[in-house]
């Protein structure tokens, strides 16, 4: 029986991916070559300093440990410039109306993000509120597919993973939430997320029924 839902924050409340790219392509701009909406594919789910060490192999740039803090500061810089500005109005469809269904109908809700910069998203979006718990890439050392972020959710909501549902975009993702023992509701592709339990397109398209399904 489910009893808590995890969500991923980008991607599935929000759509982030194109601050994130456009912030990278100006990184990568600024050392001298391209950075496609292709290659920004390969950066969902995973965290700032992978991300940029895939960006850094893209361009054939070498960087020393200390160049790459730097590198990953004013990219962040560049980002936080764009989720500042954010409104309500960007949240996706269906998700602030799926989490309002979840309250009413007694589920616990966490947030199960890999960004350190979730807080700032989820205030310019008012959404905090929704939450019984929100685990970040504040609180987490291990990246996606680690199962770490979506064990500290339950953990926080004090819910049994096997009575946990994860929605999900990216790939790294699902995998967590089926490392973490959860069913996953995929957020997106059929061809990218097939070991998710259940594949949508968005959380306009979820309904409470659907979640006894998965069982
Ligand atoms: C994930 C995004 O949610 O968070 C990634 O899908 C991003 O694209 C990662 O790199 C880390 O985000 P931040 O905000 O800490 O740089
Ligand atoms: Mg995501």
């Amino acid at each position: 029986m489910i009893k808590a839902c995890l969500f991923d924050l980008d991607g599935v409340i929000v759509d982030t991916a194109k601050y994130h790219f456009i912030a990278w392509k100006q990184l990568a701009r600024e050392m001298g070559f391209d950075f496609t909406e292709q290659d920004n594919e390969r950066l969902k789910g995973v965290s700032r300093m992978a991300s940029l060490d895939i960006l850094l192999e893209i361009g054939g740039v070498t960087k020393t440990e200390q160049e790459k803090e730097e590198l990953a500061h004013r990219k962040n810089e560049h980002y936080v410039s764009f989720i500042t500005q954010m409104k309500p109005d960007e949240i996706l469809p269906g998700a602030r109306e799926f989490l309002l269904a979840c309250k009413d109908a007694g589920l616990a809700t966490a947030l199960g993000s890999a960004s350190k910069n979730a807080m700032t998203i989820l205030n310019r979006l008012e959404l905090n509120d929704l939450f019984d718990a929100i685990i970040d890439g504040t609180h987490t050392s291990k990246a996606k597919p680690d199962p770490e972020v979506f064990l500290k959710g339950a953990e926080a909501l004090a819910a049994d993973p096997e009575n946990c549902v994860v929605f999900e975009d990216a790939e790294a993702g699902v995998e967590a939430a089926l490392a973490a023992g959860m069913y996953c509701v995929g957020i997106g592709s059929s061809e990218v997320l097939n070991k998710a339990h259940l594949i949508i397109e968005g959380l306009h398209q979820m309904t409470l029924d659907q979640l006894e399904n998965l069982q």
